[in-house]
Order: structure tokens, then C-alpha cells, then sequence
């Protein structure tokens, strides 16, 4: 058995849902770590696609067992439709889903507060998923947050609704200048929201460790990316929560020492959604062409992803901060008509040759990309399922992609189907 941690080396939206789906044919539980509904993670499945937000991509293997950590944040209203959903395509949830009690929950208030915070910010705005993300991280860091398990104890819920709400409706009305919100709206639909979440709430941590001591593979399932993590992302353009490869222990309650294996979902070239520095972004025909190509809108917003080359030094990064054992190569197809291919090597600051990513976010800010040219294939390499029938100019970028990174690649996706992939080896073994 081995315990499989997904994470993304970028700035999200890096194929990791695709690469979980194909994963789990091997696991026996999949685990969502951390994050919200401000994830989007694509599966595709011969013609139909489905994007998850909260429910871990490998639901949609009809026999495996999936669960939501308590280091993710839910809106229960978010998940319902999400399971609704899944239903709907007749595949049943019954006895294989689950959601720790010790999850919290993302509130109505928590979304006009960050509605309130991103308008007050104005230029500086982080440019948010507007999901509720960050104001319910933050109530669980105050200590004040409401949790799945609270749902259990409807008067204790209640008297810690009514508390929160008397607090931040002072910072609604005051601060942002909106309508406070009634507790009585919110109680009732949280009682219907509770019936249909009873079933599934349990000890994850437990569950984990029975499956662990079943000998069943695990797969974590991270979201958002390395580079939007609390700690180690662009700070402050970054999501609230540990996106990075120890937010699996974490988010799911093991220890480090059970991790075998740390797997970077990494694209062929670089994207980004929301502000924040991004040193190898490019403009205009370029960008489109790469948002055309490569269908580059957000899977939960549909915002237009900002988009530019591969840049060594981030993914470098993303190998160091996770402990990147090897990571999946997606999206390279993207790359079949792009002649010549620029790599970001290292940066330039001040003069300075960086080849370290610097995390100070002014530093980074000033960097200028220092690229080197790889020629393009210019043919199509969609669908392609063995390494050597690669081109040998797309060979020879793959490779010169792991040896900048120092990491190996176990798959190479070339396509959004789950045939569509290059399987180099198994990160289970
Ligand atoms: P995630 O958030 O990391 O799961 O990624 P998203 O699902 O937000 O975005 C990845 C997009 O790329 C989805 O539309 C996938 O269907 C698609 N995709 C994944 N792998 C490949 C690939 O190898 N080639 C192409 N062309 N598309 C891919
Ligand atoms: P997946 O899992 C890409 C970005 C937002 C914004 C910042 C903070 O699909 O890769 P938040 O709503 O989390 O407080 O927004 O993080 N962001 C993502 N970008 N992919 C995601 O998820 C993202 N989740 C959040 O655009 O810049
Ligand atoms: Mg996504």
C-alpha cells in the first residue's frame, strides 16, 4: 500500500483533476485536504465532462470510497448541489462519501464579508473566487468558526450563529456599508442543509487510518496550487489555506511519515486567475492564442486565465516546498503549434541572476524572466499514449522540463480525456 499526495506546482488549475480520476483506479480511498468550492478540477469521460469544486475526483469510479478532510471549508449549499449533481448522472454516493465533522463551514456572512473587503481594496484586490474562502479560514484560525459536528447540536449551533452574526454585522453595516443579515433565514435553511449532510458526516482521520490499515492505496487530493498556498504562495495574492503537500497530514489527520510518494501536477506552460506577480506571463496575440488553445477559463468562475511560458524557477520552487517525488507533465498538446517554445530559466533582478524563486514579494515583483528558446514540433502529438511516439523536439523538451525542475515525470497528459495520457511509471510503486 502507499499513500499518494497530489498537489499542483503552479498557480492552479494544472490538470490536477484529470490526473486524480486516472489515479484512482488504483486507490482505494481519494481525499480532498483543503480548499473550497473556489476549485474547479475537470474530469473527462469519454464525451461528457464534469468539473468537482468539494467532492474529490475520483467519485466518479463508481465503486470508491471519497472524503472531504476537515482542512477543507464547505458551504453546505455548494456541496448539495454538487452531490444533486452527481446523482443526477446516476452514480450513487451511498456508503462511499464522506465529510469530517471537523470541517468547517463557509457562512452567508463569510461571503459578504469578502465581497465588503475585495470592494475596499480596489486595485490591490486579490481578485478572489468570491466563495467565502478566506473570511471562513480566518474564523478558524480566530477560534470563532462553526464546524460540520456543530451542525449535530442544533442549540449549540444556533447560540454560535447568533454570536458571530452580532459581531460581523457591526463590520457589515459599518465598515461596508450593507444590509445586516437575520439569523432566522440562515437557521432554517441549516436545518435542511443538516438532513441531507447526516449521512455523510463522520471521523475521517479514522476512515483514513482503517483504509491505511486495509492496505489500500490512499490518494490525497490537493487544490489550488503551490504558488497560492498561505505559506509558500505569493502572498497576499494567494487562497487561505495550505495548498502544499503537508497540508495533506494535516487536512486529513496522519502523519508525515505515512506520505510514500509527493506528485506535482505541473502544465507544459504557466497560467494564472486572479492579481498577483506572474514573471513569464505574456500579452496579447500570445495569450489569446495560448487561452484559445489550451481553453484557458476558469472552471468555477469562467474568468480568462492570465497565461505565459513555463517558467523553471516557479516549478523548481513547487519541487522543494512539496517534496516533489515526480510530477505529471499536462497540456504539452497545447504546445504543438507554438514554434519557438521560450523556457523561463531564471530571473533577472536588479542585475542579479536568480535562479532560487525569491518569495519576497517586491523582489519578485521587479524580476524580469530569463528565457531560453526550444524549438517547436509543429505537429500534433493529441492522444499519443507512448513516450517515443513523441516528436522528438516535444522528447526533448519534456526532458530538458525535468532536468530544470529536478524532478522526474511519472505521466504526460496530451489530451483532457483519460486515455489521452503517457504513463511513464507508477507513482504507487
Ligand atoms: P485542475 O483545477 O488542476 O483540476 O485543472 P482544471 O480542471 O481547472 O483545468 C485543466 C483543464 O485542462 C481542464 O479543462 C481539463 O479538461 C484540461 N486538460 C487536462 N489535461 C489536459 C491535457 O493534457 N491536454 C489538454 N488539451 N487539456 C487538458
Ligand atoms: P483549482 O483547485 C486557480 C485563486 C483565485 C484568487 C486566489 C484567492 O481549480 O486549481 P480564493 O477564492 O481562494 O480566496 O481566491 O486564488 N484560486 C484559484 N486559481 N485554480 C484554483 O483552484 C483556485 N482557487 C483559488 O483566483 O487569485
Ligand atoms: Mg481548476
Amino acid at each position: 500500500m502507499a499513500t499518494l499526495v497530489v498537489v499542483g506546482s503552479q498557480w492552479g488549475d494544472e490538470g490536477k483533476g484529470k490526473i486524480v480520476d486516472i489515479l484512482t483506479e488504483d486507490a482505494g480511498l481519494v481525499a480532498r485536504y483543503q480548499g473550497g468550492h473556489n476549485a474547479g478540477h475537470t474530469v473527462v469521460i469519454e464525451e461528457s465532462e464534469f468539473v468537482l469544486h468539494l467532492i474529490p475526483s475520483g467519485i466518479l469510479h463508481a465503486q470508491k470510497q471519497c472524503l472531504i478532510g476537515n482542512g477543507v471549508v464547505i458551504d453546505p449549499a455548494a456541496l448539495i448541489e454538487e452531490v444533486d449533481d452527481i446523482e443526477k448522472r446516476n452514480l450513487d454516493l451511498k456508503g462511499r462519501f464522506y465529510i469530517s465533522r471537523n470541517a468547517h463551514l463557509i457562512m452567508p456572512y463569510h461571503l459578504a464579508l469578502e465581497k465588503g473587503s475585495e470592494n475596499s481594496l480596489g486595485d490591490g484586490k486579490i481578485g478572489t473566487t468570491g466563495r467565502g474562502i478566506g473570511p471562513a479560514y480566518t474564523d478558524k484560525m480566530a477560534r470563532m468558526g462553526l464546524r460540520v459536528g456543530d451542525l449535530l447540536h442544533p442549540d449549540l449551533f444556533e447560540q454560535k450563529l447568533r454570536a458571530n452574526l452580532q459581531h460581523y454585522n457591526t463590520v457589515i453595516r459599518a465598515l461596508y456599508h450593507q444590509e445586516p443579515l437575520r439569523a432566522e433565514p440562515i437557521l432554517q435553511a441549516f436545518v435542511r442543509h443538516t438532513e441531507r449532510m447526516r449521512p455523510w458526516i463522520a471521523d475521517t482521520s479514522l476512515l483514513v487510518h482503517n483504509a491505511m490499515i486495509r492496505g489500500e492505496h490512499i490518494l490525497c487530493e490537493g487544490a489550488q496550487g503551490t504558488l497560492l498556498d498561505i505559506d509558500h504562495g505569493t502572498y497576499p495574492f494567494v487562497t487561505s489555506s495550505s495548498a502544499t503537500a503537508g497540508g495533506a497530514c494535516t487536512g486529513l489527520g496522519f502523519g508525515p511519515g505515512r506520505v510514500d510518494h509527493v506528485l506535482g501536477v505541473v502544465k507544459a506552460y504557466t497560467t494564472r486567475v486572479g492579481s498577483g506577480p506572474f514573471p513569464s506571463e505574456v500579452q496579447g496575440a500570445l495569450d489569446e492564442k495560448f487561452r484559445s488553445i489550451g481553453k484557458e477559463f476558469g472552471a468555477s468562475t469562467g474568468r480568462p486565465r492570465r497565461c505565459g511560458w513555463f517558467d523553471a524557477v516557479v516549478v523548481r520552487y513547487a519541487a522543494r516546498v512539496n517534496g516533489l517525488n515526480s510530477a505529471a507533465l499536462t497540456k504539452l498538446d497545447v504546445l504543438d503549434t507554438f514554434d519557438p517554445i521560450p523556457i523561463c530559466t531564471g530571473y533577472r533582478h536588479k542585475g542579479t541572476l536568480l535562479s532560487d524563486f525569491p518569495t519576497d514579494l517586491s523582489i519578485l515583483e521587479e524580476c524580469e524572466p530569463v528565457y531560453e528558446e526550444a524549438p517547436g514540433w509543429t505537429t500534433s502529438t493529441i492522444g499519443l499514449t507512448e513516450f517515443d511516439a513523441l516528436p522528438q523536439r516535444a522528447q526533448d523538451y519534456v526532458r530538458r522540463l525535468e532536468d530544470l525542475i529536478q524532478t522526474p515525470f511519472s505521466l504526460i497528459s496530451t489530451g483532457p480525456a483519460r486515455t489521452q495520457t503517457i504513463r511513464v511509471c507508477d507513482p504507487y510503486r
